[in-house]
């Protein structure tokens, strides 16, 4: 009997029913025997989110302060793990707020110790540095990388940020003013992600997780664009200033991150499609080295 172990938060439901389908071969196999963890906070985040409470959490998630959640049920502690799946969201180009808390809590040191992961992404688009984060979370927790898997929403950059702030603050996942498309990942990759759950099982069955990630990049588990890549690592070096300069503005924290805002448009609107060119023009001389990236981001080393 194999034990696995899910954990998961999910605001609107997406990353769960991600999680769920991954999982479903896992499920319906015998000999394995699945539990799940939804983590929750003490003090739940809104949603669907006012504006001010969506930028307000920037500093404290860019800066990857823990905040209180929930105790872990006795009955997972007390479990010993053969595998877990790992579900989680980017905020601010960062692993949440919840899965940080739990990652930084003394339950899941205690969870993941000398424990094989597989870290599965729901996000926009952008999850490459938080995924570099979470690797480190999981070193420091003694956990054992085994696999990645990234669902995105495929639609283009600029479209995917109208489309997931109207989800985002309506709490429903709508086609905007009836012409955009349907924001996040889409129903149909959803679907299809117990592919992914498949080959996890079988890699399970046969104790070779060591070669499961090159079996998921086979079947597109992760695919990256290497000019969000770079959009992601300039937004970091940016975000760091931001965060570290926000949290120290005890009194003015408010004007300061109405500033944020305006600035995070300006900078989406009128610095990425720059970056974009720039990219576009520099990528012949830079082949080389971005083929390097791509593959290293496709693994879990
Ligand atoms: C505050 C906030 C910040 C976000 N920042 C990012 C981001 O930097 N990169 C990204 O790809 N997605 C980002 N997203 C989208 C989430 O990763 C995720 O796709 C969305 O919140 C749906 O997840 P759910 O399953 O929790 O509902 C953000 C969402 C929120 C609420």
């Amino acid at each position: 009997m194999k034990n696995v172990l899910v954990i998961y938060y999910s605001q609107s439901g997406q990353l769960e029913s991600i999680a769920r389908n991954i999982a479903k071969p896992l499920l319906n196999s015998e000999n394995i025997n699945v539990l799940f963890h939804e983590i929750q906070m003490e003090e739940p985040f809104p949603f669907p989110w006012k504006s001010e409470s969506f930028f307000e959490v920037f500093p404290e998630t860019f800066l990857q302060l823990p905040r209180a959640i929930k105790p872990v049920p006795q009955e997972i502690l007390n479990t010993k793990f053969d595998l877990i799946l790992l579900n989680y969201q980017v905020w601010y180009l960062s692993p949440s707020i919840p899965i940080n808390s739990f990652l930084n809590s003394p339950e899941a040191k205690n969870i993941l110790n000398n424990t094989p992961v597989v870290t599965i992404n729901g996000s926009r688009n952008m999850w490459f540095m938080a995924q570099e984060k979470v690797k480190v979370l999981l070193k420091q927790n003694n956990a054992l990388l085994k696999g990645n898997i990234a669902l995105v929403d495929r639609v283009g950059n600029l479209i995917s940020v109208i489309t997931i702030v109207d989800w985002m603050f309506s709490g429903v996942k709508k086609k905007y003013l009836g012409i955009f498309p349907l924001p996040g990942v889409s129903d149909k990759d959803i679907n299809e992600s117990t592919k992914f759950g498949d080959a996890i099982l079988s890699s399970l069955k046969e104790n070779d997780l060591d070669h499961l990630q090159s079996k998921l990049v086979q079947i597109d588990a992760v695919k990256i664009s290497s000019y969000l890549l770079t959009v992601d690592r300039t937004g970091n070096k940016i975000f760091s200033k931001w965060s570290n300069f926000i949290i120290n503005r005890k009194k003015t924290r408010k004007f300061w991150t109405k500033v944020f805002k305006v600035y995070l448009l300006v900078a989406i609107w009128l610095i990425s499609p720059i970056v974009y060119i720039l990219h576009l023009v520099f990528y012949p001389l830079k082949l080389k080295k971005i083929r390097r990236e791509l593959e290293y981001y496709k693994g879990v080393k």
